[in-house]
């Protein structure tokens, strides 16, 4: 799949600040924590990326924004078969996890738990830590997880993928 491709054609339609809160460091870090945590948890890497890319791809506000995930997750059907090519079980699941990715559920497919976990796991960006409670895996609630993740949010770090996997020039430029 051409990630480079499927991250522009989002950009394209985004309403928001590309390197507003919830943009592209955002999916960003989301996308390297979920892959940090599906080496632990057995996640679907594919489902992890394409959740980075699309749970929050349709939100117009910065806030509590009602129905973005289910949003998203029609944009995501809408490329299905032209930019995503993806199984309809894997399909099934990214697009229950964009759904309900707001909706607190911690019970869920181990590739859907992994997404929600570090969406969650960013919660540093709006000076939250996240509690153990209100995640899915053992791997996310282990604390150095925790710290290591925090670290990155509370300073909105941007990580290199934005440029090197989705060819999206840094801020400033
Ligand atoms: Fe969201
Ligand atoms: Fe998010």
């Amino acid at each position: 799949m051409d990630y480079k491709k499927i991250a522009n054609t989002i950009l394209l339609q985004y309403s928001l600040p590309i390197y507003g809160r919830h943009g592209v460091s955002h999916w960003a870090r989301v996308m390297a924590g979920g892959l940090k945590l599906a080496e632990k948890t057995g996640a679907d890497q594919t489902i992890v990326r394409l959740f980075a890319l699309f749970h929050d791809s349709r939100r117009e506000n910065e806030k509590m924004d009602h129905g973005h995930g289910a949003r998203g997750a029609e944009f995501l059907e809408s490329l299905r078969d032209d930019l995503i090519q993806i199984s309809d079980r894997q399909f099934n699941l990214l697009h229950y996890a964009c759904v309900y990715h707001t909706d607190g559920m911690t019970d869920a497919d181990i590739s859907v738990q992994t997404c929600w976990d570090a969406d969650r796991l960013d919660l540093g960006r709006i000076g939250v830590r996240p509690d153990p409670k209100f995640l899915c895996t053992d791997a996310a609630k282990d604390e150095k997880m925790i710290d290591w993740s925090v670290a990155r949010s509370k300073i909105r770090f941007s990580p290199s993928l934005i440029q090197t996997e989705w060819g999206i020039p840094p801020q400033n430029n």
